[in-house]
């Protein structure tokens, strides 16, 4: 049985869902398994999910009658899996305080640019490296933190950087990103399980 069950969230293409599954398999991240994808909608990592054999569960909001029941959904689908750790992959809805309570520092989110900078609502995929390009910034990276109740924002554990390019349009950063989040994500995981998460309570 692994040690570390982790959960995935995710709400588009799944490329760090899938990534994230294969680092566990290959034991890139040591000792662990992904017990369940959720998604707030039916995606590419819900595909990708049926194609791996992981389970996964769709919540979408609007079938709930309000946000309070959905994040209960949330909470009782992550406890029935025995999820120890929640890794955001894409996922673009705010975590709820409830989520956050019942994991403390247990939920750790990958954002495409270098937080605190192009963060926030409604700062995802192409408008983020649009938003880098528009202010000329001479470099980006990935950020993998430990989610707060913010959009983008909790202490960080992992940052890589790379050069923007003149010839830089957001496809290519998004391609050159896409790349670093897929080496970096095991990576910075691989890293919390061993480093991090042993100095609080032990994960379930
Ligand atoms: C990733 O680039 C991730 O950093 C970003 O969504 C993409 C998901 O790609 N997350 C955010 O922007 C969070 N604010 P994927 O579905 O191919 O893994």
């Amino acid at each position: 049985m692994p040690k570390h069950k982790l959960a995935v969230l995710a709400s588009g293409n799944g490329t760090n869902f899938e990534r994230l599954a294969q680092a566990c398999q290959k034991s890139e991240i040591p000792e662990s398994q992904i017990v369940c994808l959720i998604a707030d909608r039916a995606c590419g990592a819900t595909s990708r999910a049926r194609r791996l054999g992981i389970a996964s569960f769709v919540l979408e909001p609007k079938k709930f009658p309000d946000m309070e029941s959905w994040s209960k959904a949330l909470l009782d689908s992550l406890k029935k899996q025995d999820a120890g750790l929640i890794l955001l992959a894409g996922f673009l809805r705010k975590i709820p305080p409830a989520l956050i309570k019942a994991y403390p520092a247990k939920i750790l989110n990958i954002h495409p640019a270098l937080l605190p900078k192009y963060g926030g609502q409604g700062m995802y995929g192409r408008r983020v490296h649009e938003a880098v390009l528009a202010s000329k910034e001479i470099e980006t990276g990935v950020t993998i933190h430990v989610v707060d109740e913010e959009y983008d924002h909790g202490p960080v554990i992992w940052q890589e950087k790379i050069p923007v390019l003149p010839t830089d349009t957001p496809e290519t950063l998004q391609f050159r990103i896409h790349e670093i989040e897929h080496r970096a994500y095991p990576k910075a995981v691989a890293f919390y399980l061993k480093h991090i998460s042993q100095k609080r309570a032990p994960l379930r």
